[in-house]
């Protein structure tokens, strides 16, 4: 097959044949395809598109280009949540021992942030001694032992998608249905669980900025999973604004801790609940039935946080250690007094990212004590004068750039009515 001839039928708006699907993916992870061709294809891809039965075998040879982790000999039924990305978004841990307490497993692969998105690996490396870095019996042992696992993908898993996606990173075709749906599934469907639950984000700090193409990529990756045997649905939830009150891997671990200890901003609290109820009837628990704890009952009487301690142990961290913090710090008062508006994720996340919480190049550090706490939500009443964000730095010179992100990040109004509005905003299932 002659891959000029491919980028040619994709350029041209064609459909990809299931054999030429195969092949490039297959001639691209064995370094047979030049990167400047694959990123033609992905340009044509990003441009053209690919309807669901194309999407579909691009997801087939992605997975088929690695290993396939199997946890079907588990005694507890597995479930798994995949975030499409956004700010804030710490849901990860707190969810994943909430709903290892009610009785279900929860093998997690997460990775790392890029850009303005946190990655749950940055925030749990916070945590003094803990490893994202598992072995295949590791993580075994691990999800066995506590009922729960957050680790790093290793590389046999997936391998098309880790050079596919740091490419499609550097040339601008991220932000396509489906090679996000195939990026995200093959991953998922590697990692072996038994049902999924995707939460799409929707707005101005995720990828897709409106419900029809955050309604198309849910669509796409739930007929993905559910034809592969995975059972898998998907909550749509707002990512107009931050989610909790701080930006910033350790300050999110921080947050994370606090909602397991039955406190914690209402907007972590509640999608924790709404997704870890969906993870555990897609794993065919009912909640508060049959000796199936309820999530928010987890959250209340410790189990969740015990689950947590358990889990942080068992990848070598330390679960009450202090957590790092930044050297520096700059306050942002509010200019006039009233109600907060709006409240821009994709600007706040801009400014813990420019405090050093995120990474500009993939080798990069990153500082675990840097980012943003917001002191008012949308909704809020603010009073001028008093503090809005505090920004955490390691470095003072970072302050006025992630300043000038802040700056035009938020309105104050005179609206008493003001009503931020739902946070799951559908289901697809
Ligand atoms: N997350 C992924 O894993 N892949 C994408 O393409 C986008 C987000």
């Amino acid at each position: 097959m002659d891959v000029i001839e491919v980028i040619r039928t994709k350029r041209d708006g064609e459909r990809l044949s299931p054999e030429q699907i195969d092949w490039v993916i297959e001639a691209y992870t064995k370094d047979e395809i030049a990167e400047e061709q694959m990123a033609a294809l992905a340009m044509a891809v990003f441009l053209r598109g690919m309807d669901r039965a194309e999407a579909a075998r691009w997801t087939e040879a992605m997975l088929t280009s690695g290993d396939r982790l199997d946890f079907s000999d588990l005694a507890r039924p597995t479930t798994d949540k995949h975030s499409t990305g956004g700010v804030g978004d710490k849901i990860t841990l707190p969810l994943t021992p909430t709903v290892a307490a009610c009785g279900a497993a929860v093998p997690q692969l997460s990775g790392r942030g890029l850009g303005h998105t946190g990655g749950t690996l940055d925030k749990l490396e916070s945590i003094p001694g803990w490893r994202a870095g598992l072995t295949p019996t590791e993580m075994r042992k691990v999800l066995k032992e506590t009922g729960g696992v957050i680790c790093a993908a290793g590389t046999g898993l997936a391998p098309a998608d880790r050079k596919l996606y740091a490419l499609r990173d550097v040339t601008g075709t991220v932000e396509s249905v489906p090679l996000i749906a195939a990026s995200i599934m093959s991953k998922k469907l590697a990692e072996g669980t038994g049902s999924l639950v995707l939460d799409v984000k929707v707005g101005s700090g995720a990828f897709m900025k409106d419900l029809r193409s955050a309604r198309e990529l849910a669509r796409t990756m739930v007929d993905i999973g559910n034809d592969h045997g995975v059972r898998t649905t998907a909550l749509l939830t707002d990512m107009s604004a931050p989610l909790g009150r701080t930006v910033g891997n350790a300050l999110e671990v921080a947050e994370a801790v606090e909602v397991l200890s039955g406190g914690g901003p209402s907007d972590v609290v509640e999608l924790t609940v709404a997704l870890a109820r969906e993870m555990l009837t897609s794993a065919g628990l009912t909640p508060g039935t049959d000796g199936v704890k309820d999530p928010a009952d987890a959250l209340a009487d410790g189990s969740a946080l015990a689950v947590w301690k358990d889990l942080v142990h068992a990848q070598g961290g330390d679960p009450d250690a202090p957590l790092p913090e930044a050297a520096e710090h700059r306050v942002v008062l509010a200019p006039a007094s009233g109600v907060l508006t709006r409240l821009d994720a994709y600007q706040v996340g801009l400014a813990a990212w420019r405090l050093g919480a995120g990474r500009e190049r993939k080798e990069d550090a990153v500082s675990f004590g840097a980012g943003v706490t917001l002191h008012a939500k949308p909704g809020d009443r603010v009073s001028a004068g008093e503090p809005l964000f505090t920004l955490h730095a390691d470095e003072p010179e970072r302050f006025d750039r992630a300043a000038q992100a802040l700056a035009g990040s938020y309105d104050v109004g005179e609206d008493p009515g003001f009503d931020p509005g739902p946070l799951v905003l559908d289901r697809i299932g």
